[in-house]
């Protein structure tokens, strides 16, 4: 089990970090807080102690079995993040104070580290809190941006405490391994959308779930992801650079400018095979009974990246309604794939909306029937394989 510290200090936003830890004890987490004077204010340590089951630190001298609790607060650790984090805390860390327990702590942690400010916007834009947290950053300790919003103090700016997602995501790529690290993987997810007139396309029910999923555990592992997205309403994961597309023309073009130096290439999306041969500026008006739509066949990008590939490890993926290892092998060799993904529509779990997937493997010479599963376990399973794949 993965052991995390969490340090509160005194903002109003202390009262989002109890989100935070319960997100995290369903991950199944260890969770340690130590809170400040001013944090319990906020928030009482009743809630947080309520939250992770056990008592949280708040004075150093208070020795009940006379341990050294800053020290043994952090041994094990596996991450350790300030959240939110004032601008009082930050100064202290860029400077090494150590004259409570929070600093005193962060200061001994050898794990990595995170610090997530909250404050007015003032006080985040002030040259001596930003020269405190480049300092923090040349520590190698990593700052989760605060966001621009309505803040507490009732001034418009920067310094609302980060998304629990980003901040999720952010705890994650710190307790992981990153055997990605220094590569770089594009992936494709969602719908493409073919415009017909300006009120109408051509589609289909890929949510992007898949894509999504790979691209953040992508980004866990270290490497550096983009993410080229259909139409989706799925979260932006965390230190992922998503380029939004809506034709399979768009994201065609898109492929061929980031594809030279990828060194994965995982084409989840669901591209249109087809789009409407005449775009009308105008919105069609219905007249005869019958509609006839002429379409013309996309360039399938699969195939030309597998053609054009030189150093880059391609996966597919394919949803068959019949003959699904069968017709999955045969994409896999017409594709020139390093690995194709397929799942049967009519699979009960697998397809385009759900959070889970139930899919075979298609290596050169091999089927890997893969049970149901999270979309976000599988993404993990196929990085894995393509690693394999490629020998790293
Ligand atoms: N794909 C692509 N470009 C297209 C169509 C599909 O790159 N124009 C990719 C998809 O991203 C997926 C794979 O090809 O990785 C399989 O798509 P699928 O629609 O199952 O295969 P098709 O080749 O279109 O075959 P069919 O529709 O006849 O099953």
């Amino acid at each position: 089990m993965k052991k995390i510290v969490i340090g509160i200090t005194g903002s109003i936003a202390a009262y989002k970090t109890c989100e935070l830890i319960s997100r995290l004890k369903k991950k199944n987490y260890n969770i340690e807080v130590i809170m400040t004077k001013n944090a319990a204010q906020f928030v009482t340590p009743l809630t947080f102690g309520t939250l992770i089951h056990k008592p949280v630190l708040i004075d150093d001298f208070d020795e009940t079995g006379y341990q050294i609790k800053h020290i043994n607060i952090v041994k094990d650790a596996d991450c350790f993040i300030i959240v939110p984090a004032t601008a009082n805390i930050i100064a202290k860390v860029a400077h090494g104070l150590a004259d409570d327990v929070l600093s005193s702590a962060f200061l001994a942690a050898t794990c990595p580290k995170i610090i997530a400010p909250a404050m007015n916007v003032h006080m985040y834009e002030n040259t001596a809190t930003q020269k405190n947290l480049d300092i923090c950053k040349s520590y190698h300790i990593k700052i989760v941006e605060p966001e621009i919003g309505e803040l507490a103090c009732g001034y418009q700016g920067r310094g609302h405490l980060s998304d629990i997602e980003d901040l999720l995501d952010a705890i994650e790529y710190a307790t992981y391994p990153h055997p990605l690290a220094g590569k770089h993987v594009l992936i494709t997810a969602g719908p493409t959308q073919e415009p017909l007139d300006p009120v109408r396309f051509i589609s289909n029910h890929s949510s992007g779930k898949m894509g999504y999923a790979l691209a953040k555990v992508a980004r866990q592992l270290g490497a550096h992801v983009t993410l080229i997205s259909g139409p989706s309403s799925q979260r932006a994961p965390y230190e992922v650079d998503v380029i939004k597309i809506q034709s399979a023309q768009g994201m065609f073009k898109q492929v061929l400018s980031y594809f030279d130096f990828q060194d994965y290439v995982i084409m989840s999306a669901a591209v249109g095979d087809y789009r409407p041969l005449e775009y009308s500026d105008q919105k069609i008006k219905k007249k005869a009974d019958e509609f006839y739509l002429k379409l013309g066949k996309n360039e399938d990008i699969l195939s030309y990246i597998g053609k054009h590939k030189t150093k880059q490890t391609i996966c597919g993926f394919a949803m068959e309604t019949e003959n699904v290892i069968e017709n999955a092998q045969n994409k896999f060799f017409k594709k020139n794939c390093d690995l194709l993904v397929v799942n049967d529509l009519f699979e009960d779990g697998a397809g385009f909306k759900t959070d889970t997937n139930k899919v075979a493997l298609i290596t050169k010479n091999f089927v890997d029937y893969l049970d149901l599963m999270s979309k976000e376990n599988l993404a993990h399973i196929i990085l894995e394989k393509l690693m394999k794949v490629k020998g790293e």
